[in-house]
């Protein structure tokens, strides 16, 4: 079996000593630049077209990630036919569940503004939230958002969804399309993005959508840059409409030193970190997934290209 890699940042040794452990057998490689020799699978993220353009050998291409936006921007240029496996899970459920869990205590509790108060040498009592009008909406119910729903119910929060088909989960008010939407954003107090990137849902998070939250309102974006229009963030952040955001993922990453964000203490902002590839994790996937192909059964995890995750 020949399996090709490639990541756009990191050292590639460690993934291929953890495939080696899987694969003792298998002929490993990493992509460079002009090898269109033959492959079985590509394990990649970020991969450049050129790795990907003329591989219709290949029987599947999986993605070290949750998000295929980095693939799935080349469109037709991709090879047709050939499967795109994204991560489900894979550990990153527990750690977006720590992640916004914590984001949302840290506004439910106020501590982002007792840290406030702190730095300027206060010494206020702050009257609690009302849990009853803290509700927090989650955008995608998927793998991700699913796992931030179960989390948040622990701590017997309100719990609004929203996702493209209808959904049950227990404990959340589920919301699903445009007819949805509205209402969804309305009884959300906090706004909390597990969307994957696709042509509907860039630019979602906008002055019109963002608007429609109640007064006062706090977002998490988890999920990716483009789903926010960030100046319109700041100008809602600013006139208080929105209290304060933390986001992990932005328009531009590394987030430029003169960015706007930096400066604005309401905004929290995180070096996309909110889940991470853990790659021991991953690699098992990935390795169930390869050899329940190998033995002619189908997979989880197989992106719809139309669809766009
Ligand atoms: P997923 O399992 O594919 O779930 C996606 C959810 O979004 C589904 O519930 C889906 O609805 C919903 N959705 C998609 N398009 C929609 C639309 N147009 N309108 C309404 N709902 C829509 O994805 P996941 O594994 O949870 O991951 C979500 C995203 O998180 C990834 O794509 C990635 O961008 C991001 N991520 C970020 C980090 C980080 O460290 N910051 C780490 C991992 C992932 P249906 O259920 O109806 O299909
Ligand atoms: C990370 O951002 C992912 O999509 O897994």
């Amino acid at each position: 079996m020949r399996i090709l890699f490639h990541a756009a940042d990191g050292n590639p040794e460690p993934w291929l000593a953890e495939l080696r452990t899987v694969f003792p057998d298998a002929h490993l490689r990493v992509w460079q630049e002009g090898d269109n020799g033959p492959a079985d699978y590509a394990l990649v993220w970020k991969p450049p077209l050129e790795m990907l353009q003329q591989r219709a050998g290949l029987k599947a291409v999986f993605n070290l990630g949750a998000g295929v936006d980095a693939i799935l921007q080349f469109g037709d240029a991709l090879p047709q036919g050939v499967p795109i496996v994204r991560l489900d899970d894979a550990g990153m459920g527990v750690q977006m569940a720590e992640y916004v869990t914590y984001a949302v205590l840290r506004y439910f509790r106020r501590f982002d503004e007792f840290e406030a108060q702190a730095r300027a040498g206060q010494w206020r009592f702050l009257k609690p939230h009302d849990k009853q009008d803290f509700a927090v909406g989650i955008l995608g119910l998927g793998v991700l958002g699913s796992r931030i729903a179960q989390a948040l119910a622990h701590f017997g929060f309100r719990l609004n969804g929203w996702s493209r088909t209808p959904k049950d989960l227990p404990g959340v008010q589920c919301h699903a399309g445009a007819q949805g939407f509205d209402e969804f954003l309305r009884s959300s107090r906090v706004l909390v993005c597990a969307l994957p990137l696709t042509g509907e849902t860039a630019g979602l998070l906008n002055r019109d959508t963002l608007g429609k939250l109640p007064q006062h309102s706090y977002l998490i974006n988890v999920a990716r840059g483009a789903h926010l229009v960030e100046e319109d963030l700041l100008k809602l952040v600013q006139n208080e409409h929105i209290a304060g955001a933390t986001l992990d993922v932005f328009q531009q990453e590394p987030l430029p030193p003169a960015h706007p964000f930096r400066q604005e203490p309401r905004i929290t902002i995180t070096p996309h970190m909110a889940a991470l590839t853990l790659r021991g994790d991953s690699v098992r996937q990935i390795a169930g997934k390869i050899s329940a192909m190998e033995r002619g059964e189908p997979i989880a995890g197989v992106v719809d290209r139309t669809r766009g995750y």
